[in-house]
């Protein structure tokens, strides 16, 4: 491992892109693979987390063609099609992968399916989608509620009425799919709204999908056909460079075809709250049924804003960076009821603390989130470690454009998770400003 050193940056200026989104990256794999015939992907989220994905699908039995630039042509095998292949599946550190994949070997019509991943996976919890997926009449076996998972095919599903227990979009999105071959309608009820992109793709794709009030209504259906899903650009990587445009002064750049889904675009209304400038523009949506826009992000002198419960799930992978806009920011910041990023791919309530505070950040960790104290200046700086996270690693880079004193990051590979190009883009933005 190499440590990777931040320096403090000049303003960011221009069109900046990220990769696509990580969320529909997975499902255009998983879904596609249950479609008849081919499916054409593009703008398609290269990253590792995706790439588990994409080898997943293959030994499942799906050929999946790469041409490069983000194109990939998934040959659908239809949604009772999948074959188990010999060994666990390894899922690595994707936990969409994993929680998907579960609801959809349940379904298959036989074979036994086995997923495990790396060390951050085994130690996710799994029984929030393995108790649900019982009720359904489903055969799923945790170890001690974690990874590895054992499934069974071949076991006849009910549909079923499911309350979450938690928010949960991953949780939510293995029982709907599940039910695509239960004996009768699948209905799954959210508290709080979670991202909706299983709930669109199968739409696109023909399934029967009504989403009223807090209820999500799956019909099951023998057949799903989708010819092209055109993937959005992926907000919670472009919340780093959102937030980092912010905070920077005399910035200003674009971001185009950016994912504004439901469930996906709480950064913009916090930081609207805060006193952000961003500007939406040429809003549109995907033949796949996905809501994107072009944004234009303009520094701005941040107020602190709170973060209640129930916004949590709209932003829950842009919490860490959201906590550094909080930490210089003019007043104090409680974010409540996060207890959710507990059971990300690190403890992110407790990283997040960790990282801020070692670089000058007046935060303090509390039960189910932070209390920051936000000083409107550049952080002191000096060493985050990532725990392995991408999300950890990216906001001790972004700490570091805003620093005095320049961010080191110990383990940046991390970040290849999510944005293999956040690196070679920040170094581009860093140089420009040193000529
Ligand atoms: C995701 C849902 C969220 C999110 C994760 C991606 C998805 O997880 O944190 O990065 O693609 O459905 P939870 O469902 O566990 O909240």
């Amino acid at each position: 491992m190499t440590p990777w050193k931040v320096l403090p940056s000049g303003p960011l200026l221009g069109e900046l892109s990220v990769n696509g989104d990580k969320s529909v990256s997975h499902r255009s794999l998983l879904i596609g693979a249950l479609c008849d015939g081919p499916v054409d992907v593009e703008g398609w989220g290269d990253s590792a987390d995706t790439r588990a994905t994409l080898e997943a699908v293959r030994s499942l039995g799906v050929r999946v063609e790469d041409h490069g630039h983000g194109r990939l042509t998934v040959h659908g095998v239809g949604i009772a099609g999948l074959k188990p292949p010999v060994g666990a599946i390894d899922v690595r550190n994707a936990g969409t992968l994993m929680r998907l994949l579960t609801g959809i070997c349940a379904m298959q019509p036989s074979g036994v399916f086995t997923l495990d991943g790396d060390e951050s996976i085994r130690s996710r919890p799994m029984e929030r989608v393995a108790k649900p997926l019982r009720t359904m009449g489903a055969e799923v076996e945790t170890t001690d509620g974690r990874p590895p998972v054992t499934i069974t095919g071949g076991v006849p599903l009910y549909g079923m009425e499911h309350a979450m227990e938690v928010s949960s979009a991953q949780v939510k999105s293995a029982i709907l799919l599940a039910g695509l071959r239960a004996d009768g309608p699948t209905t799954v009820i959210e508290e709080t709204s979670t991202r909706d992109h299983t709930e669109r793709m199968l739409r696109a794709a023909g399934a029967t999908v009504q989403t009223v009030g807090k209820r999500v209504v799956l019909q099951p259906t023998e057949h799903l056909r989708l010819d092209r899903i055109e993937v959005p650009g992926d907000m919670s990587s472009a919340a780093f460079l959102i937030v980092a445009a912010t905070l920077i002064p005399e910035s200003r750049i674009f971001l185009r075809g950016i994912g504004m889904g439901a469930g996906r675009t709480g950064l913009l209304d916090v930081l609207e709250r805060m006193g952000s400038r961003i500007g939406v523009f040429n809003r549109r949506t995907t033949e796949a049924g996905e809501p994107v826009a072009d944004l234009e992000v303009a520094h701005a002198d941040l107020t602190a804003s709170s973060i209640r419960g129930h916004e949590v799930a709209s932003l829950v992978d842009e919490l860490p960076i959201l906590a550094l806009a909080a930490c210089t920011a003019r007043g104090r910041t409680r974010v409540r009821e996060a207890e959710e990023l507990k059971f990300k791919e690190s403890n992110r309530l407790e990283s997040v603390y960790e990282a801020l505070r070692g670089i000058g950040g007046r935060i303090e960790l509390e039960d189910d989130g932070w209390f920051i104290r936000g000083v409107p200046a550049r952080l002191r700086g000096g060493t985050v470690n990532a725990r392995g996270d991408h999300r950890i690693a990216m906001l001790g880079a972004i700490a570091g454009l805003y620093s005095e004193e320049g961010v080191t990051i110990t383990d940046p590979e991390a970040i290849d998770v999510s944005f293999p190009g956040f690196r070679p883009l920040i170094e581009a933005v860093t140089a420009e400003r040193r000529r």
